[in-house]
């Protein structure tokens, strides 16, 4: 049997490291220190990490029912962690135990009374666990804030974010949110997390606020518009949507969609969960109902519910070196870097432009022959850019989410990119795709139309 114990550290605003599971979190395997004699060494080597070793050695659950209920046990695994390593995959931090909000099913308020030690985390031991996991050579995966409590209440936020960069300049950072704040009051410094997930549980206060009570929607979602225009290193950010049977109507999953493409946020989760408010409309068993329509948009699960993300299946183009010769008139590049295939429908993703650098007017993105979709364009791509410096033109990109046409007549899809623009006359770019069976790769070979300038 094994768990993630040894690779995955989990450090409580009160000092405390416990497992980081959800039936664990109380349980407490060793105390971080500010003193500069306290080491990670040292913690594996205290007598809660040295439990822990000696059960699963021996076969046993250390924690009996807390640990067989845990998503992160495995009973039928070897248990791999018999010497300490020194790769982590993430080290979870709680900055805060501190919360505004009730939501009915977080433990927060419950725990608080029995909780002992400080509600924030003192920054003295922050720096020195990063220092001490730094002068042992562990590597970190990443960084993630986690536990309960919002890390937006604790007042030093930036300094925890700037003394992780300070150790581990390479390990991306995510700071999960309410988000019921103003961004400034929050990183006047501007020293932003790699990536911001946002905890937004609907788009009307109406809804929003049956689970999250106290919590101001609108806040919430300024807080998502402001940091997607920050400039210098601006964080990522996704929007965690969780399903609840308050939440889940059709006309607001569609128009958090459209606020989101708005926002400009780089996704949008929406989450299937196990609690007893879940959505009774939408689980796992009817994920490909969702009525999903923006490209950013895709479902995920809590561990409980084992839900992993879909992967989207990536078709591979079938003959587009027959298609190269057959060139439409001499004005445009037109590019389609992928073409995935997900949950019922197409994503279709690339670059085009004028041989001269110039836009297009629009761009259309037709399967087979059902009705053609407008693509999203004006999207960065550096490295179209970097290719062609002399057009100019940093923002060729291109992409489209279509539905899968209802009469495929085989394996095998046609996508049909049409470049308008206002100096000639549409150019129509057709790639036929397989669609099975499924190829399971993140980059494809790039169907590609390449025409020579002029
Ligand atoms: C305890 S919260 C702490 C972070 C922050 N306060 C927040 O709510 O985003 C940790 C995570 O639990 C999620 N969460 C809260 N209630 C949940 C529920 N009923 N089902 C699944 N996840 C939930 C939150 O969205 C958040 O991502
Ligand atoms: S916002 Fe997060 S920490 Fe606060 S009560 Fe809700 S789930 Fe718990």
């Amino acid at each position: 049997m094994n768990c993630n114990v040894f690779t995955v550290l989990h450090l409580r605003a009160n000092g405390q490291f416990s497992c980081g599971c959800d039936t664990g979190h109380e349980i407490n395997l060793g105390a971080a220190s500010a003193q500069s004699d306290w080491t990670v060494q040292g913690l594996f080597a205290s007598r809660g990490y040295c439990l822990v070793r000696a059960m699963f050695r021996r076969g046993y659950a250390p924690w009996g029912g807390i640990c067989t209920r845990c998503v992160a046990y495995q009973p039928d695994v070897p248990f791999a962690y018999d010497r300490p390593e020194k790769r982590l995959k993430q080290v979870q931090f709680e900055p805060s135990f501190a919360c505004a909000l009730r939501c009915p099913s977080c433990p927060r308020a419950e725990l608080a009374p029995s909780r002992p030690g400080p509600v924030f985390l003192s920054l003295a031991i922050w720096r020195r666990v990063l220092q001490s996991l730094r002068d042992e050579h562990y590597e970190v995966g990443s960084f993630l804030t986690t536990g309960l409590g919002d890390p937006l209440t604790h007042p030093q936020l930036e300094d925890f974010i700037e003394t992780i960069r300070e150790y581990f300049p390479t390990s991306p950072i995510t700071v999960n949110t309410n988000a019921n704040y103003r961004l400034a009051d929050v990183f006047p410094r501007g020293s932003y997390p790699d990536r911001l997930l946002v905890s937004v549980d609907g788009l009307n206060q109406r809804s929003y606020e049956q689970y999250r009570i106290n919590g101001d929607v609108a806040t919430a979602l300024e807080f998502m518009r402001d940091a997607r225009r920050v400039s210098g290193r601006r964080p990522a950010v996704e929007w965690k949507y969780i399903l609840f049977r308050h939440n889940d109507s059709d006309e607001e999953l569609i128009a958090a969609q459209r606020k989101a493409e708005e926002l400009d946020v780089d996704s949008l989760q929406f989450v299937f969960t196990h609690t007893k408010e879940k959505s009774l409309r939408y689980s796992p068993a009817n994920v490909g109902d969702l009525p999903i329509v923006w490209r950013g948009t895709y479902p995920d699960g809590t561990c409980h519910l084992r839900f992993r993300r879909t992967e989207p299946t990536a078709l591979t183009p079938n003959d587009s070196d027959a298609q190269r010769g057959s060139s439409p008139p001499r004005r445009a590049r037109i590019q389609v870097d992928s073409v995935q295939r997900w949950a019922g429908r197409l994503i279709v993703r690339g670059w085009a432009m004028g041989t001269d650098g110039s836009r297009p007017r629009r761009m259309l993105v037709q399967p087979d022959n059902d009705p053609p979709v407008e693509a999203r364009i004006g999207l960065v791509r550096e490295d179209v850019w970097q290719a062609y410096p002399a057009l100019e033109n940093r923002t060729s990109g291109f992409d489209a989410m279509v539905a899968l046409p209802t009469s495929l007549s085989g394996a095998q899809v046609e996508i049909t990119v049409t470049y308008e623009s206002i100096h000639s006359d549409p150019i129509r770019f057709p790639v036929i795709y397989d669609l099975g069976p499924a190829v399971r790769r993140s980059r494809q070979a790039p169907a590609a139309l390449h025409l020579p300038q002029g």
